[in-house]
């Protein structure tokens, strides 16, 4: 596809009118302000019109749990623990591998009704899921959930074997859209053993670790409570955990020593603002990590905490609401929560190709339509994008050159069925509750 004479989105966070775009062989293959030779116009394929249009990078969520989509608007208005121990825990036992392929292709095709093109997801029934996001046409980084409570080693759990199989069947399917991470869920859902042993099978390789970390006060306090002092941070670190990649979710309850660890780490910090307000968990203190350099992207989390996959949601709530809580207007600029919603998160991914709007860079892009009211005036549009503008917004998304989503349509997934099966998944659960 040539995208003609469009407004894009580059690799700097600025935005710029009159570009063509020329997308070959799954990546971007011309970035120019001015058409491509005709010889090589005629090998992009199809041209798009730009007029009333705005390209950009596709988003990359980077903490989700896609078939918790079945759990939408089931579980309100609750203190966390009830949330999670009389709504989330009973639906989700009753969850089969079935109803969790069938949560995961509509969380896909909503996320790229909004331009999201990949998502970092923990959950069960992984294979499933991985053969929903190949079919979807999207890509993942998908891990299988680990809850260990009993002192053995990881090798006794049958994950293990799980995860084994996992890696050597899915790790690149499609041509690099699957990648599987490992998974440690929490301090609190994992024992020092299990977190060893997983650390020795990750270390040297190109695997990564997807946790979930100082998402509660609560959670830190216990965790002080059981090891000598120690918060979450800590605790991990002095095992080793940061020594290789980690896309750590939430990040709410840090102190001081807790972000210097993160920062000499390199960690990924998965900021999940809807959901942590949702849940009244609190407000991770992102304009300090920010001016620390450290790598922050963002996450919808579950649909039971959000309720939506429209991550131009969450980019506008970390571009927002740290204003307010700190009480500096210049906490987060919208340049920051589009780099967090873009190229941060593919490089939580490990996809270091993907993310940018630039020559070479794998073609994930998305087209936002400009022509409504709120996108007028546009002295410089970047601040539309975050503050005016919204998922809603997006037109056509691609993921790896071909389409995903495009004017009220996905060319590859079957929207109405996904809608009727997880409706029917829900009602039948709920009824057995
Ligand atoms: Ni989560």
């Amino acid at each position: 596809m040539l995208f003609a004479d469009i407004t894009v989105l580059d690799e700097n966070c600025t935005v710029r009118p009159h570009r063509w775009v020329g997308v070959r062989d799954g990546r971007i293959a011309y970035v120019g302000d001015v058409p491509p030779a005709p010889d090589q116009a005629v090998t992009f394929g199809e041209t798009y019109d730009g007029a009333g249009k705005l390209l950009m990078p596709a988003l990359y969520n980077a903490h989700a749990h896609a078939p918790m989509t079945l759990l939408r608007g089931f579980a309100e208005n609750l203190p966390l623990q009830r949330w999670l121990e009389e709504k989330c825990f009973p639906f989700e036992a009753k969850m089969t591998a079935e109803d969790c392929y069938w949560g995961t292709v509509l969380a896909c095709a909503e996320m790229a009704r909004y331009g999201v093109v990949s998502f970092s997801d923990m959950y069960y029934a992984t294979e499933g899921r991985c053969r929903a996001v190949l079919e979807a046409g999207l890509k993942a980084n998908m891990c299988e959930g680990l809850v260990a409570f009993e002192e053995k080693p990881y090798a006794e759990y049958p994950i293990c074997a799980q995860m084994e199989a996992l890696v050597r069947d899915w790790h690149g399917a499609g041509e690099g859209r699957i990648r599987i991470d490992y998974n440690i869920h929490s301090e609190y859902l994992s024992t020092e053993t299990v977190c060893r042993d997983i650390l020795d099978i990750v270390r040297g390789t190109d695997l990564r670790l997807h946790i979930h970390l100082s998402e509660t006060e609560k959670e830190v306090r216990e965790c002080r409570e059981r090891h000598e002092g120690l918060s979450p941070v800590e605790y991990f670190d002095g095992l080793g955990l940061f020594d290789v990649p980690v896309t750590a979710a939430h990040c709410v309850w840090l102190s001081e020593s807790d972000l210097d660890i993160l920062e000499r780490h390199g960690v990924f910090v998965a900021n999940n603002p809807a959901s942590n307000m949702k849940l009244g968990s609190g407000f991770a203190p992102i304009p300090e990590m920010m001016r620390r350099g450290m790598n922050v992207c963002l996450g919808s989390d579950g649909m039971a905490s959000n309720n939506n996959h429209n991550l131009f949601h969450d980019m506008y709530l970390q571009a927002l609401v740290y204003k307010g809580a700190t009480l500096d207007p210049t906490a987060v600029t919208p340049q920051q929560a589009l780099a967090s919603a873009t190229r941060a998160g593919a490089l939580s991914q490990g996809r270091a190709d993907c993310g940018m709007l630039a020559e070479g860079m794998r073609a994930d892009l998305c087209v936002l339509d400009t022509t409504g009211p709120q996108w007028c005036p546009a002295p410089d549009p970047v601040y539309n994008i975050v503050y005016a503008g919204d998922g809603s917004d997006v037109v056509l998304t691609m993921c790896d050159g071909e389409v995903i989503y495009r004017d009220g349509e996905w060319p590859t997934i079957d929207v109405e069925r996904a809608k009727a099966e997880c409706a029917t998944r829900t009602a039948r659960i709920i009824s057995e509750l």
